[in-house]
């Protein structure tokens, strides 16, 4: 276990996993524990720092969170942001008000006051922080001073140097805030005083004995797609619990060419001693996806079919308990929101029938895709499953618009393959995040020799991203957008037009659906 661990309690926020991903960044160990969580739990974490992090709720009101005495007993330093520092202004005998509209969005921040915070910063000129709250401190707790201010806010920061407690109004782990991670830095190196000591080696093995001790004697089935994260997932359990682990791989049968035989060949030759059951169920799932043409209903399906399947299997298996997924965090803060808006179902998080008869167990829950394929290499995966682009659990049947059939599919299988070979001839698979055809619920007018057609549209999207929480369209040479849509029109029945998707994330989302 590394030495030095900060805790961070979790108040809500959306971007608590981000600021647990930036302190990971800098090389120290991190949990998130939630703000209800036992004084045992708080006392045995051994944390040498503490982060409040940022919520939904206003603070004072009768069912919002409060701050455990607990917390600050334990003599550590602590960072407040955002709920965070209204919580330690408002138990420390500050004033807050409630102000009438929230403010979202950037902020030009002038640092008031000197700080250990701010070192190494350029702070003769404002920069640029991301701000998201309605209420505000107005009147800072004895002990600390006022050490930032933007044009709305008078008090953006505030310090108690003495006691080593500090609070952020602005989020400095979101992307959008310059000095951010220096910030968050100098609280941990310089405030804190700790060393960088944590790695993925060391996730690894934490990530081995958590799994142990959940799953103790028992059993687990694991979700395999051959997607990164399900086998990263696949060897932390391997790992873990050895023979005790089953990895089903289903072929719902929306699936790209030839993708179910390429995947278990690779996953055989790779991963030699996997208990690997392949199940064919591509009838039972387009059954069950006959006629249905909306997004959510398509996923909610998909996702009861996968779990009755997993049921069905485990039951053939003595001794399983569990039920193992590759979820990772972007996967888990989108099928939740504080307000109770879904963006989408996750078919391994919001699809879940509620009466599932397994537990889960979910060992990349908190981490982004770039740090899972960290993990794959530090476990010694190769490039080739590594550098696999993400593919949707609900498969082909959230690109393809409209209801989903054999034939509908089987057009979309054969122009996305097209498209993959053309790009994967220039390199450009890897050098993106994702590309993929989508097939429109459309007809349009073309000609063809002296034919009229009226045939389908596919649409191609390409993004760059670095987590998936946000994307941009890739700009390809238009060579080669030339070549992918003429390789489609001419060789893919059914299809007389090629768009190219210049929409970014967000406002839109990477998949169509
Ligand atoms: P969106 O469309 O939400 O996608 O911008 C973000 C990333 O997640 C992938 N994705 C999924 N992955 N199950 C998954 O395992 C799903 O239901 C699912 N839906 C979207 C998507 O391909 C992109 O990389």
């Amino acid at each position: 276990m590394p030495a030095s661990k900060v805790l961070i309690i979790d108040y809500g926020s959306q971007y608590t996993q981000l600021i647990a991903r930036r302190v990971r960044e800098a090389g120290i160990f991190s949990e998130v524990l939630p703000c209800s969580a036992p004084e045992a739990l708080i006392l045995a974490s051994g944390a040498k720092a503490l982060i409040l992090s940022g919520g939904p709720d206003n603070v004072g009101d009768a069912d919002a969170p409060t701050l455990n005495p607990l917390l600050l007993s334990l003599k550590v330093p602590v960072l407040g942001i955002c709920y965070g520092m209204q919580l330690l202004a408002h138990c420390l005998g500050g004033g807050l008000v409630n102000a009438r509209d929230r403010e979202y969005g950037p902020a030009e921040l002038t640092v008031t006051g000197a700080s250990p915070l701010w070192k190494t910063l350029l702070t003769d000129k404002p920069f640029t922080v991301w701000m998201s709250h309605g209420n505000r401190v107005t009147r800072i707790p004895e002990g600390f001073s006022a050490i930032a201010r933007t044009p709305a806010l008078d008090i953006a920061a505030m310090a108690d140097e003495g006691k080593k407690l500090y609070a952020l109004q602005f989020h400095p782990e979101v992307h959008h805030t310059q000095n951010g991670s220096r910030i968050l830095q100098n609280f941990l190196f310089d405030i804190a005083g700790l060393t960088p000591d944590w790695t993925m080696s060391s996730f690894a093995e934490q990530a081995v004995r958590e799994i142990r001790a959940k799953v103790g004697n028992d059993g687990v089935v694991l979700a395999l797609s051959g997607g990164v994260d399900s086998t990263v997932a696949a060897v932390l359990l391997h790992r873990a619990i050895g023979d005790r682990l089953h990895c089903i791989f289903v072929d719902h049968g929306l699936l790209r060419l030839n993708e179910g035989e390429e995947v278990t060949a690779l996953l055989k030759r790779h991963m030699p001693g996997l208990n690997l059951h392949h199940i064919r169920a591509e009838s039972l799932f387009l059954d069950h996806l006959a006629g249905v043409d909306d997004p959510e209903q398509k996923r909610k399906i998909i996702g009861r079919t996968f779990i009755e399947i997993f049921e069905r299997e485990a039951r053939g298996i003595p001794g399983v308990r569990f039920l193992g997924q590759g979820t990772i965090y972007p996967d888990v803060i989108e099928s939740h929101s504080a307000k109770g808006v879904v963006i989408k179902s996750h078919h391994n998080v919001g699809g879940l029938p509620e009466k599932m008869r397994l537990e889960l167990v979910e060992p990349l829950r908190e981490l982004f895709k770039d740090e899972v394929r960290a993990l794959g290499r530090e476990l010694g995966l190769p490039e080739e499953m590594i550098l696999r682009q993400p593919f949707p659990g609900p498969g082909l049947a959230v690109r393809l618009l409209g209801p989903v059939n054999r034939e509908r599919l089987d057009i979309l299988r054969a122009a996305d393959h097209a498209m993959q070979q053309e790009l994967s001839a220039r390199g450009w698979d890897r050098r993106v995040w994702q590309s993929f055809a989508v097939l429109l619920p459309l007809r349009t007018v073309g000609v063809m020799g002296d034919d009229r057609t009226y045939e389908n549209v596919v649409a191609l999207r390409v993004v760059d991203s670095i987590d998936a929480m946000t994307a941009d369209w890739t700009r390809l040479p238009s060579e080669i957008l030339a070549a992918v849509s003429s390789r489609i029109i001419s060789e893919v029945h059914g299809v007389n037009r090629v768009v190219y998707d210049i929409s970014s994330k967000p406002p839109s989302t990477i998949e169509w659906e």
